[in-house]
């Protein structure tokens, strides 16, 4: 069976200045990723692929360009799930990691936990032998001049993610060969966000789910919405009821506005190698490779494609 990856580089009104860089982004992450799969790599190692390669990307919201907390720092946020087994790893709050996924991999695969924050994180980080960076390598000076601009922090969800305040999050789905679904999420969360927040990326359920049973999600936008409606899980609670992923995605993000009044967005891929990439903001860049076809987008409705070398 063929494998299919999708990724997002976070669901808010990205400004023109920002559009094709993060378009070309996502489809180089994306490339990257499938390319795990087309070597015969396991979907989790895809997903954690093609998010190293978004968390290197300054455009995006995550590792290198992440966003500044309220006393200008770096606080990383990140999720990897396994479908297979319901194996998950994350960790919150971390500061001087490049790739937050790849932490949250490895608290999934040497501990017995399921999530680490903050300071124990970034010990455990140490007691591996990951690499810390400083944190000044990690800020931009595009993320520093817009959190001078925006020193208090944002309330009005829905009109956050539909304007240029907000700047949020990458992630990745994928199903390989053998029909195993994963998922993986990181950001820096809200720009301006009090010290210590921890948004909805890290969060089992709500930033990512994957179970080879239903499907993999990883979602993007405002945090504490998506919290309040456990985003990934409603998706896959919809699609165990029969919904295709595209319809599963547009009516829980559709709950979400109406019930919290949050917006935001989705990629999901099912082990049938259905998928779907779904906002509710203004823009969203995602893309997808399947077979020899990448699928990309950045406006409500767009679907583009390329084909490429096989
Ligand atoms: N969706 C990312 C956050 O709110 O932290």
């Amino acid at each position: 069976m063929s494998a299919v990856l999708v990724v997002h580089g976070g669901a808010w009104a990205i400004p023109d200045e920002l559009a094709k860089a993060s378009v070309d982004g996502v489809k180089t992450a994306a490339c990257e990723g499938f390319a795990v799969l087309k070597r015969g790599g396991s979907a989790l190692d895809a997903v954690e692929a093609a998010v190293r390669t978004l968390e290197d990307n300054a455009v995006f919201n995550s590792g290198h360009g992440a966003a500044l907390n309220t006393d200008g720092e770096v606080e990383l946020d990140a999720i990897i799930m396994d479908g297979r087994t319901l194996a998950c790893g994350a960790v919150s709050s971390v500061q001087n990691i490049a790739h937050p996924v790849s932490l949250a991999r490895a608290v999934m695969e040497k501990t017995s936990h399921v999530m680490l924050t903050g300071r124990g994180a970034n010990l455990f980080a140490e007691s591996i032998g990951i690499t810390t960076v400083p944190t000044d390598t990690l800020v931009t000076e595009y993320e520093r001049k817009e959190w001078e601009k925006q020193k208090t922090y944002v309330t009005g969800v829905m009109e956050d993610f539909n304007s240029q305040w907000a700047h949020d999050t990458v992630g990745a789905v994928a199903v390989d060969s053998a029909g195993n679904v994963a998922c993986a999420t990181s950001t820096g969360g809200i720009r301006n966000k009090m010290v210590g927040r921890v948004g909805d990326s890290p969060i089992i359920g709500s930033g990512g789910y994957a179970d080879n049973s239903s499907g993999a999600v990883s979602c993007t936008g405002h945090g504490e919405s998506i919290l309040k409606v456990t985003l990934a899980r409603l998706i896959l609670s919809h699609v165990e009821q029969g919904k295709s992923v595209a319809d599963a995605s547009r009516l829980s993000l559709q709950h979400m506005g109406d019930r919290v009044q949050g917006a935001g967005g989705a990629i999901v891929v099912s082990p049938s190698r259905e998928w779907a990439a779904t906002f509710t903001t203004e823009r969203m860049a995602w893309a997808a490779v399947e077979h020899d076809v990448l699928w990309y987008g950045l406006e409500p409705n767009e679907k583009l494609q390329e084909k490429i070398a096989q």
